[in-house]
């Protein structure tokens, strides 16, 4: 029997409560289709690194290393400067292992209510977010004294960036600054990924987000790389383009209208929460962090302090991810039978026994309990 070991990190605030309901509707998937698991729980997070001062240490990427992939809940907690967490551990783990494509189904979902009325309409579109780039490089920093200076010493999987910025001002103006880079590969790399994905979804054409009126260099480069792409490789496949401004404007009065969104990092992060909000809620949106290493599934959603210890925690988000999870593994059949307990469970629950998201009173525990049922 196959067994898949897999790395947890169940973070901060609700993500333990999501993770949880996310294994046991896996578990209950694997008995049901013929493979199992091995858990390797690791204690990344606030508390971790309130205690220890570390957030990941050297010995554990190394055990990392050696699963077959990784789960995580979320990271963040009002108790740590916002950044330090995310960057030590998520964003770190993308980088390290080149997890270049952040791909972010948003499914709307029959009887979970929605802001914008979609009438007839579903919303099945995905943000393919390119992963390593972008306005997340890392370089930036705060003048001090009239003197910004950047050492720029940054690793992205095949290559490194290092250099120096210094920017002079006057004292009596500080200024912050922070770089984005967006190069050929990676950019190469996240069109074709999004190519293919527009293909098996039998779809026509991919948007690319952009907003090179204002930010020519950058993204004016991004859409000149993802449409040669296109030609030369897809040319099935029609380029289209939206700035991101007018994006926001069309999904909110028509949130059906897109399949594959091509985007460059920032807007991906942005849009995958619009998208997840006018499907009905964070709680609905999956993520899975893909690359040729270590790949990494969890929801789009963060830590949520504001109702972590309360049961109100969504899971299905954590347990969607799961599914994303299943398909990396190959368990395809397994992967669509979550997908369908999902739906099944959302259609049949009553209007009690929906995640209090959705406008029912189920925690966490519940919703889980429910969804593994139905595999
Ligand atoms: P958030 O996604 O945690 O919460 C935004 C809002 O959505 C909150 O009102 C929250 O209660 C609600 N929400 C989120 N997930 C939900 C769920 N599963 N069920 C029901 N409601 C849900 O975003 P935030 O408030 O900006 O961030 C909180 C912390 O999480 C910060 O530290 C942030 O840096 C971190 N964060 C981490 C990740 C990650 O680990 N992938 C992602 C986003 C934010
Ligand atoms: C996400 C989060 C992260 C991001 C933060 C926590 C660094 O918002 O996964 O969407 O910006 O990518
Ligand atoms: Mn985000």
């Amino acid at each position: 029997m196959q067994n898949y070991k897999i790395a947890v990190v169940a973070g901060d605030g609700i993500g333990p409560e999501v993770i949880g309901e996310a294994r046991k509707v896996l578990c209950r998937a694997g008995e049901k289709f013929g493979f199992s698991f091995e858990w390797q729980e690791f204690p990344y997070g606030a508390k971790h690194y309130l205690a220890t001062g570390e957030t990941i240490p050297e010995e554990g990427f190394a055990a990392l290393e050696k699963c077959d992939a990784m789960l995580l809940g979320a990271i963040g907690d009002p108790a740590v400067k916002p950044g330090i967490l995310e960057h030590g551990i998520l964003l770190a783990l993308r980088f390290r292992y080149d997890q270049y494509v952040n791909l972010r189904p948003a499914l709307s979902f029959p009887r979970v209510p929605t802001p914008v009325p979609l009438g007839e309409k579903r919303i099945d579109s995905v943000v393919v977010r390119e992963n390593t780039e972008d306005l997340y490089m890392g370089i930036g920093g705060i003048a001090q004294n009239g003197n910004l200076g950047m050492a720029i010493d940054v690793k992205r999987g095949a290559y490194s960036l290092t250099g120096e910025l210094n920017l002079s001002t006057d004292p009596a103006y500080p200024l912050a600054g922070q770089v984005a880079i967006n190069t050929r590969p990676s950019v190469e790399r996240i069109t074709r990924y999004a190519c293919r994905l527009a293909e098996k979804r039998g779809e026509k054409k991919v948007t690319v987000v952009s907003k090179s009126n204002a930010v020519s260099a950058l993204y004016g480069f991004f859409e000149d790389v993802a449409k040669e792409v296109m030609a030369k490789e897809y040319p099935d496949l029609t380029y289209a383009m939206v700035n991101v401004d007018a994006l926001c404007y069309h999904l909110v009065r028509d949130p059906a209208a897109y399949g594959v969104l091509l985007c460059p990092n920032l807007f991906g992060d942005i849009i995958s929460d619009l998208q997840a909000g006018l499907a009905g809620g964070l709680g609905t949106a999956a993520g899975g962090n893909i690359g040729d290493g270590l790949s990494m599934f969890e929801p789009v959603h963060g830590s949520a302090p504001d109702i972590a210890g309360t049961g109100k925690a969504n899971p299905v988000a954590a347990i969607l991810s799961g599914g994303l999870l299943l398909q990396h593994l190959g368990e395809f059949e397994a992967a669509s039978a979550l997908d369908k307990a999902v739906t099944e469970f959302l259609v049949n629950a009553s209007a009690d026994a929906l995640p209090f998201e959705f406008g029912g009173k189920a925690t966490f525990a519940q919703v889980g309990d429910a969804v593994a049922k139905n595999i």
